[in-house]
């Protein structure tokens, strides 16, 4: 699987698609996935959702897209491949009504619904996301000019077949590293806020992809950012974000976290979703990020330990490869913080840092494997973190496998992918260097099947 796909909450169930290959753990053929789950945090799996139509405008594959309720008719907007990858011009946006259990799904014959502007040079024109405003629908769709950077481009209709064009929601502009360019803009998303909004998307540059998150104004018809930042610090790990908003008024997002290495091959299986993330927007206009409460329910044995001064590498007891952990540390001046998947002799390890002499955070997989033949990053993945004086770290952790979602504080997010060697590299550890370990609670976690 990659990106999550048409999002959305319906008749209480909550529908996850996604970008899916049918015929093994590597990209292309693309297919819409489908899975439900009634509680947010338990899956079931349904029947393929779209399949490619031989002559038709997606006959190269389904890319990304979303899900809107029409007045009672649950309709997805998807981008057709128009059977070549990569000319922009092959690139459109489809449409497809489905069942009320959201099962089967039906192409419009006046497909494609939308096809790219001719007046700019655009290298891409993908993965649409649609909305309602009283009696307006918006639809805005990644793309990139070329030699100039990504870009969004906004649309309007009162019917969704016929599509008005309303310019560059906003341009990138490479001379300005603030915004983040790279050469296309995939998967936006326009959020809001009260009267504030906040655009995703994933910037795609070659060798490298990560999803940013501006926060800003509309004025108009176009977006005005005041603050830029990335969304995760583990970049590829974190991408291709998709939101909804539940009966509950909450924002939910996910994103799609990509394998490293080989593991896939044997495995027979690549990507994963993300957990859902609970989003909201703090007064001072900070993304704030929360695991959603649900997520509790997977709690099973807990074991805490409180009140350590940590001098070097403290083992906690717990052990585990699926599990939750919830830490407050007051650090110190040096670097502090979890080790997780830790071997008996500390020679595999996977550390969750703050450093505040270089306000960083992040997972350092610089010792995750001892697997060296497998194409994996064992690296450092981190951004731009910074406490204010008095505050405490929060470290809430989510081991899952191969699969860590770090969150801290509630507004910086670290997704990694680790895969230690050794069966018995399941140890739980907190260091540092004269730091205090106040309080953390270790919980394994159940199974979402
Ligand atoms: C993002 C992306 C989208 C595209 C899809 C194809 O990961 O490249 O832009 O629609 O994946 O699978």
């Amino acid at each position: 699987m990659n990106d999550p796909n048409g999002v959305i909450q319906w008749r209480g169930r909550y529908h996850l698609f996604y970008q899916h290959n049918p015929h093994g753990p590597i990209w292309g053929d693309i297919h819409w996935g489908h899975a439900v789950s009634e509680d947010l945090v338990h899956w079931q799996d349904l029947p393929v959702a779209l399949t490619p139509t031989r002559g038709g405008p997606d006959e190269g594959g389904c890319w990304s897209g979303c899900a809107v309720d029409n007045g009672g008719v649950p309709t997805i907007f998807y981008t057709g491949i128009r059977g070549t990858y990569d000319l922009a011009q092959s690139q459109v946006t489809c449409m497809a009504v489905g069942s009320d259990d959201l099962v089967s799904w039906e192409k419009h014959p006046a497909n494609p619904v939308l096809t790219p502007p001719k007046d700019l040079d655009l290298i891409g024109f993908r993965d649409p996301s649609v909305w309602r405003d009283r009696e307006t629908w918006y639809q805005i769709v990644g793309s990139g000019v070329r030699d100039v950077g990504g870009v969004v481009l906004l649309y309007r209709s009162h019917d969704l077949l016929e599509w008005e064009y309303l310019g560059p929601l906003i341009t990138g502009d490479k001379r300005d590293p603030s915004l983040w360019t790279g050469s296309i803009w995939e998967c936006p998303q326009l959020l809001a806020f009260g009267d504030k909004h906040v655009l995703l998307f994933g910037v795609w540059e070659d060798g490298t992809h990560y999803t940013v998150a501006m926060t800003g104004r509309l004025s108009g018809h176009r977006f005005v950012p005041e603050h830029t930042r990335k969304l995760d610090a583990g970049d590829r790990h974190f991408y291709a974000a998709q939101t909804l908003t539940d009966e509950t008024g909450r924002r939910l997002m996910w994103g799609w976290v990509q394998e490293d290495g080989n593991a896939r091959h044997e495995a027979g299986w690549a990507g994963t979703m993300s957990l859902p993330r609970e989003l909201s927007l703090a007064p001072d206009g900070t993304l704030r990020m929360r695991p959603p409460e649900e997520l509790t329910s997977l709690r099973a044995a807990h074991t805490r330990r409180s009140g350590l001064i940590l001098e070097g590498t403290h083992d906690l007891g717990a052990r585990g490869v699926q599990l939750e952990l919830s830490a407050h540390l007051v650090p110190n001046g040096s670097a502090c913080g979890l080790g997780v998947l830790r071997s008996p002799n500390g020679a595999e390890e996977t550390r969750i840092f703050y450093d505040p002499a270089r306000h960083k955070l992040g997972v350092d997989r610089r010792r995750s494997s001892l697997d060296t033949g497998s194409g994996l990053s064992l690296d450092v993945q981190e951004g731009d973190f910074e406490l204010q004086a008095g505050e405490t770290l929060q470290l809430h952790v989510f081991l899952d496998h191969s699969v860590l979602e770090v969150f801290a504080n509630d507004c910086f997010c670290v997704t990694s992918r680790v895969y230690p060697k050794g069966q018995d590299s399941t140890g739980v550890c907190a260091f540092g260097n004269g730091a205090e370990l106040e309080t953390v609670d270790i919980w394994t976690m159940g199974s979402i099947w």
